[in-house]
């Protein structure tokens, strides 16, 4: 696992898109699994100037999101297909035809199981972009005895529950579960960049620098088992009392 240390979120999503843009210059048609969240607004905002300016050409990018809230259809201003859609698709050149998202409005188990042969067809992620929840999830697999090794239906933490909360109105019910990429499905990416930002997961970096097990408790140790891992954490989001220095 490699660290790499961003000044700032902005910073951060300049160093995300950077590596996707590279990506497909090197292989126009790269599948890229794309999280959703805070954390990765900037690098969104970043591949749309890339674009803009020429950089990159996104007509044969297959792109497909990590996970998405069980039941919220993809018109609803939170489901993950929309925020997709809403903050990184519409802007550039993606075909249609290559955009994949998890059917929220199926049977969970059906959807989980579609998606992962959908996967597997298209050869698993090139690339996978991922975030971290304050309990280690990655995705939305969350802490659990077991994990499931691929596409599966999930009932979120109360601390995601919690974290989550911020995006909906108040009063609004909020979806208790998800369809998640397993953490088998995420490491047959051939390579992965974490993303982490701001004081909140301070904490939850430092657990993962300092870990040396794999722990179903703590999801994002999965990532131990991967041979091409760059995490890029900002200044906030650094491992307290862990040397910051631009790749370590
Ligand atoms: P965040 O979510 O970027 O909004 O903190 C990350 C995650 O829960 O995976």
């Amino acid at each position: 696992m490699r660290w790499i240390a961003a000044e700032n979120p902005s910073d951060q999503g300049c160093m995300a898109a950077e590596i996707i843009c590279r990506c497909l210059q090197k292989k126009p048609d790269a599948l890229i699994a794309f999280p959703t969240g805070s954390t990765p607004l900037p690098m969104y905002a970043s591949l749309v100037a890339c674009y803009q300016s020429g950089q990159v050409d996104f007509s044969r990018m297959r792109g497909f999101n990590l996970d998405e809230y069980a039941g919220l259809p993809p018109e609803h201003p939170q489901s993950y297909a929309f925020f997709l859609w809403e903050n990184f698709y519409r802007h550039v050149n993606v075909q249609q035809q290559n955009i994949f998202v998890l059917d929220a409005l199926a049977d969970p188990v059906q959807a989980a199981a579609d998606y992962e042969e959908k996967l597997k067809q298209a050869g698993y992620p090139d690339l996978a972009i991922l975030g971290i929840g304050i309990n280690g999830h990655i995705g939305f697999n969350e802490p659990a005895s077991v994990q499931e090794a691929f596409c599966h239906p999930v009932q979120l933490a109360p601390e995601t529950l919690a974290a989550n909360a911020r995006f909906f109105s108040p009063g609004e019910k909020t979806p208790q579960s998800a369809v998640t990429m397993g953490m088998g499905s995420i490491l047959k990416s051939r390579k992965i960049i974490l993303l982490a930002s701001g004081k909140g997961k301070a904490k939850v970096m430092a657990r993962l620098k300092q870990m040396t097990q794999i722990d179903p408790m703590f999801p994002a140790s999965f990532l131990f088992l991967h041979r091409d891992v760059t995490v890029i954490a900002d200044r906030d989001a650094w491992p307290q009392g862990e040397m910051m220095t631009a790749e370590s």
